[in-house]
């Protein structure tokens, strides 16, 4: 069995819980760390027994035998990371907000293909297998057309306007750091919007505290979509159709299960085991491609991150948000 070499790039709070789940995964070792404080990364590298610890992200390009970089770094920074391993030759999965906005994930997509370098959007979502059985339940018609989807996601952040979630500089607000989970599980389900509606409030900072979004599909079919940083919500996620309603189970984006309930039946509750937190399933994912030769993932392609991403920014100019730079 051959075994993956990945990387963390940023050791941040993502940074501890990815490395806890790559420890789950027989063929998959952590094999270098990489801060901008030496010491953090040695510390990190003695945690979790990695035996290469560098104080330079540059620093990545020069370790043997990498397999992949897991890039954990805030929204703002994703772009040039990505550029950095990539250009060096280095397979990426980048945490999600993608990148600040459409430019930005645009160019590390024509890099990769460029490079012919793997690159995916760190949606671990989409590797849960409630969502597989999800998807496979509402293409087969179970709850028959979908009507409307319902998703929020919100926690109670200590505000700080220096860190990562409410500093305009680091792209932060709601919608980049948790909105974009219900964006994500609506497109999902529902493919493309043809018309976004939203309004926010934003933080003493500028960036969004509250987004709230409605949009409308093709299909005939609407979502409405919440998200905070200033309240914690039940971070639910319901699918109404004209023959019942599909739920995903626990917190939605890291679902536990899936519960069906069709008008006059009793509700079917389909439950998953959880080992960890659930970040091993998108590194296996990446392990499957990568030993498959492909460039990007065939369950969460590059377009989808892109169109994603354009709606961030549809939303962001909505809702009068723009970032620094930008
Ligand atoms: N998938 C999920 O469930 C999940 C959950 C939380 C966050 N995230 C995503 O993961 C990413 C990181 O989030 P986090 O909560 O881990 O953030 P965090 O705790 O603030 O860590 C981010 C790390 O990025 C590095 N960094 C590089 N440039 C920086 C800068 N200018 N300012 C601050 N830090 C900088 C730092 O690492 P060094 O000091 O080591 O260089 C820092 O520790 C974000 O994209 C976020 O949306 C995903």
């Amino acid at each position: 069995m051959r075994t993956f070499n990945w990387a963390i790039l940023g050791l941040g709070h993502i940074a501890h819980k990815f490395a806890e789940s790559l420890a789950l995964l027989p063929d998959a070792r952590l094999h270098a760390v990489a801060s901008r404080d030496l010491t953090k990364a040695q510390t990190f590298a003695a945690e979790f027994g990695v035996p290469h610890a560098l104080g330079r992200y540059e620093g990545l390009l020069t370790v043997p035998d990498l397999d992949a970089v897991y890039i954990a770094t805030p929204h703002s920074e994703h772009h040039a990371h990505t550029l950095l391993c990539l250009r060096g030759g280095l397979p990426v999965l980048c945490e999600k907000a993608f990148a600040r906005n459409a430019r930005e994930a645009q160019e590390m997509i024509q890099v990769a293909g460029e490079q012919r370098v793997f690159l995916m959007e760190a949606f671990w979502t989409r590797f849960f297998p409630a969502v597989a059985k999800a998807l496979e339940l509402v293409e087969a018609g179970v709850i028959g057309e979908v009507k409307h989807l319902v998703a929020d996601f919100g926690f109670a952040a200590t505000y700080n306007p220096e860190g990562r979630l409410f500093n305009p500089a680091l792209a932060g607000g709601s919608l980049l750091d948790i909105g974009v989970y219900p964006l994500f599980i609506s497109k999902l389900f529902l493919g493309e919007p043809t018309a976004v509606r939203a309004v926010a409030t934003p933080a003493p900072t500028g960036v969004d505290l509250n987004c709230a979004m409605a949009l409308a599909y093709a299909s005939g079919a609407t979502a409405t979509l919440f998200s905070t940083v200033a309240a914690s919500t039940d971070n639910q996620c319901i699918l109404y159709g004209t023959q019942g309603q599909l739920q995903l189970l626990g917190r939605f984006h890291a679902p536990s299960g899936v519960r069906v309930q069709r008008p006059g039946e009793e509700a079917e509750v389909i439950p998953f085991d959880k080992p960890g937190y659930g970040y091993h399933y998108e590194a296996v994912h990446v392990q499957q491609c990568l030993t498959q030769g492909l460039a990007e993932s065939p369950l969460l392609p590059l377009s989808f991150s892109l169109e994603l991403m354009q709606q961030l920014d549809e939303v962001r100019q909505q809702i009068g948000l723009r970032y620094p730079g930008e």
